[in-house]
């Protein structure tokens, strides 16, 4: 009886949930949601587990928001992996997180191949181990003629070590004659930033109750709507996805405007 109780309401969930997803299919998707992965290490330290062990289950979840995200038809998926700020962290841990793209990619390539998704990167790669960057590069390429969702990984990315390289570009291009003070608009310095092949995100997430940017897309999320949830990031979960979006929905982005 009590199991059939169980089996009834996960049914039921499971409807409730179908149907938020036509709802939210039925509006406006964000077109690009950013994410900022958080609260690995706190999951795996509520089972007293290594931290390492909370990375490795948020991979997984990676992979699952991804199809998610493609299934709605959002167009970009920005997933905040490594700031330029955890470095700080642990030489096994670093280690660890360096390993994880090419753990990740070699069993998810193929799906996302198979999926139609274009895997790309922000960040300052020159510094990242050749391994981490070989299987990073081939991701790109072999996923460069498809034309679905971008996955856009922010790896080793910090909004102001990007902006300063942007500003360093700008001069440079000064000093040839490319540019000058009235050519620079908002656009063109854009134009400058390691996202400018991309739209800026609509939705920003967050998850693990940190109500805080930590460095990430200060320039891209200017008119970005936020969500932030206390759930875990390796808790976070397709109906979290829709919870967010829901909310999004409901908002009324102004731009300045009345
Ligand atoms: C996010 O989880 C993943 C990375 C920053 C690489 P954390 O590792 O920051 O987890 P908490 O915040 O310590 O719980
Ligand atoms: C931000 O999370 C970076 C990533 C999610 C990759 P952190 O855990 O590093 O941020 P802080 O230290 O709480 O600000
Ligand atoms: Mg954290």
């Amino acid at each position: 009886m009590f199991d059939k109780m169980k089996l009834w309401k996960n049914n039921n969930d499971s409807i409730d949930l179908q149907d938020r997803i036509d709802n939210i299919k039925a509006q406006p998707i964000p077109e690009h949601v950013a994410i900022i992965m958080d609260g690995n290490g706190r999951w795996a330290k509520k089972r007293t587990l290594p931290r390492v062990a909370g990375h490795h289950e948020g991979a997984k979840v990676v992979r699952k928001i991804t199809r998610f995200a493609n299934q709605l038809g959002v167009k970009t998926l920005t997933l905040y992996a490594f700031s330029t700020e955890n470095w700080k962290r642990p030489k096994m841990e670093v280690d660890f997180l360096m390993k994880l793209p090419s753990e990740f990619l070699q069993t998810f390539l193929p799906e996302l191949i198979e999926e139609n998704v274009q895997v790309k990167m922000i960040g300052n790669k020159s510094i990242l181990p050749a391994a981490t960057l070989k299987a990073i590069d081939e991701a790109i390429q072999s996923t460069a003629h498809n034309d679905g969702l971008v996955l856009n990984f922010a790896m080793n990315y910090g909004s102001r070590a990007e902006i300063i390289e942007a500003v360093k570009n700008v001069l440079i291009d000064a000093q040839s004659g490319i540019i000058d003070d009235e050519k620079l608009t908002e656009e063109v310095f854009s134009s400058y930033l390691m996202t400018n092949e991309l739209t800026d995100p609509d939705l920003l997430i967050r998850t693990s109750g940190e109500i805080r940017l930590s460095n990430f897309m200060l320039w891209q999320l200017a008119y970005a709507e936020f969500w932030f949830t206390d759930v875990l990031w390796p808790d976070f979960g397709e109906e979290h996805f829709v919870e967010a979006v829901e909310v999004f929905q409901k908002r009324q982005r102004r731009f300045g405007g009345v």
